[in-house]
């Protein structure tokens, strides 16, 4: 596989403002982690899901995957049981992503989980399961179509190189497709209840790229808020204002993000475990448990969501290092949950120490101190001085005794000017979970 053409996918997709006024969020915000699911034939490949794109493959070539379909273990109650555990509230699933298969039985195309040896609808169960298990529901769906026939040949198909195909293939009509596209998006929201959150993926504007005149964007805004206008939409329409929230993909925004005001967002960051979004075999690079619980706490400190993705295999289950790490985070956010949900962005009067990372949860009015690594005997928090009722460490409860500490006002390493201080004090051995948290209660 060509890791040139693999960064072909956009890293940060255009920021543009949120409304201000639409649909409610606060069930987002408060939720703060749901599971992404990259599901389709590229599963077959395991290769990565633009494994199309990266080897230029024909349709003819790719046909292969769709023949040879059939996740015979496909037990969607299995993969909701396992997000519920892992402490995860929604889920997104991709219902065609850009290779053009559908796993739901659209009556737009063949090019469907029905038609495969299969031969089922994956999407309706796997709706229902995760629905049966509390979670939110949200489909991902992709602009991008690389099978077809209306789609006009761009910069990120498989066969953009190719000079004789494109002639052949000048005559496409991105009407029909953007017909084609509505049909279908309709067909989702209309055909499964209630759907929370809507994830159109992805606008590339400019030469040889895509953006909101061939999507009709406005056409497909439409149609979403005439159908559930409650859903959550993501901000990939190419259409400033449209998102209702914003979307940074494989990295975590140093200080969350910003309308142009300097106003926090509302925004979900979108991580994999190890770099590919579809089932990849061979990928080694999987972050370590604590790497991924330090990323999730890394979101909400900064006022985020953290989507995390699964890429089942073609037999239909959960990758075993994904499973392995689900548990781990389950584990995790069995003891530690009162630090994410309904936690954000600390206020500025509470600035982080060096090495701690806070969340806040402003109803409790608890502050949550994370430590990714174990401070010896003791921790200095800048500014709480006479603020805290009561400390503890939040995996068993167990009473952390502290002093107020009044210090010379000074510059700390952010170049803040810090006032006066808590000491808490700390056990000599780090308590036997992947990142420690100390819950401090803070007075009015
Ligand atoms: C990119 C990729 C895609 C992935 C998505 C997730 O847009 O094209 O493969 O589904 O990011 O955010």
């Amino acid at each position: 596989m060509s890791t040139k053409t693999r960064s072909a996918a956009p890293k940060t997709p255009r920021r543009q403002k949120p409304t201000t006024q639409g649909p409610d969020t606060s069930w987002f915000v408060q939720d703060r982690l749901g599971l992404f699911i990259h599901w389709g034939t590229y599963a077959l490949a395991a290769r990565h899901e633009w494994v199309k794109r990266n080897e230029r493959m024909t349709d003819e070539a790719y046909q292969r995957y769709f023949d040879h379909f059939n996740p015979d273990l496909y037990d969607p109650r299995e993969w909701a049981r396992m997000a519920r555990e892992a402490g995860m509230k929604y889920f997104v699933i991709t219902t065609k992503h850009h290779e053009g298969f559908c796993l739901w039985d659209s009556r737009q195309t063949d090019y469907k989980a029905t038609r495969t040896p299969y031969g089922k609808d994956l999407l309706k169960p796997m709706v229902e399961a995760f629905r049966a298990e509390g979670l939110k529901v949200g489909f991902y769906y992709s602009l991008l179509d690389w099978h077809h026939p209306d789609y006009p040949v761009d910069s990120h198909h498989p066969r953009a190189e190719d000079q004789a195909y494109r002639k052949a293939n000048a005559g496409r009509d991105v009407r029909k497709y953007a017909a084609y596209m509505r049909a279908q998006v309709k067909e989702l929201l209309t055909g499964f209840g209630r759907i929370d959150i809507l994830w159109f993926d992805f606008s590339f504007p400019g030469k040889d790229g895509k953006g909101r005149a061939d999507w009709e964007s406005e056409k497909l805004l439409a149609l979403v808020r005439k159908h559930q206008p409650h859903v959550l939409l993501d901000n990939r329409l190419d259409l400033p204002g449209s998102g209702n929230f914003e979307t940074p993909e494989q990295y975590v925004p140093e200080d969350g993000v910003r309308d142009a005001e300097g106003n926090p967002v509302v925004w979900e960051g979108c991580q994999t475990f190890s770099g590919s979004w579809g089932y990849h075999r061979d990928e080694a690079s999987w972050k370590s448990v604590p790497m991924v619980i330090e990323m999730l706490v890394n979101h909400v400190s900064r006022g985020g969501n953290l989507l995390l993705n699964v890429g089942p295999t073609g037999r239909g289950e959960f990758d075993h290092r994904a499973r392995e790490q689900l548990r781990a985070m389950g584990e995790w956010m069995r003891l530690h949950g009162r630090s994410i949900y309904g936690c954000g962005r600390a206020p500025d009067e509470f600035p982080e120490p060096k090495n701690a990372r806070y969340t806040w949860n402003p109803e409790a009015r608890r502050l949550y101190v994370h430590l990714p690594s174990w401070p010896f005997k003791e921790i200095h928090l800048p500014n709480l001085m006479g603020r805290v009722a009561y400390a503890q460490l939040l995996n068993d409860a167990s009473e952390l005794r502290f002093r107020d500490r009044s210090v010379a006002v000074h510059a700390n390493m952010h170049g803040r000017i810090t006032g006066d201080e808590v000491v808490v004090e700390l056990p000599t051995l780090k308590p036997p979970v992947a990142m420690p948290v100390i819950e401090l209660f803070i007075r009015d």
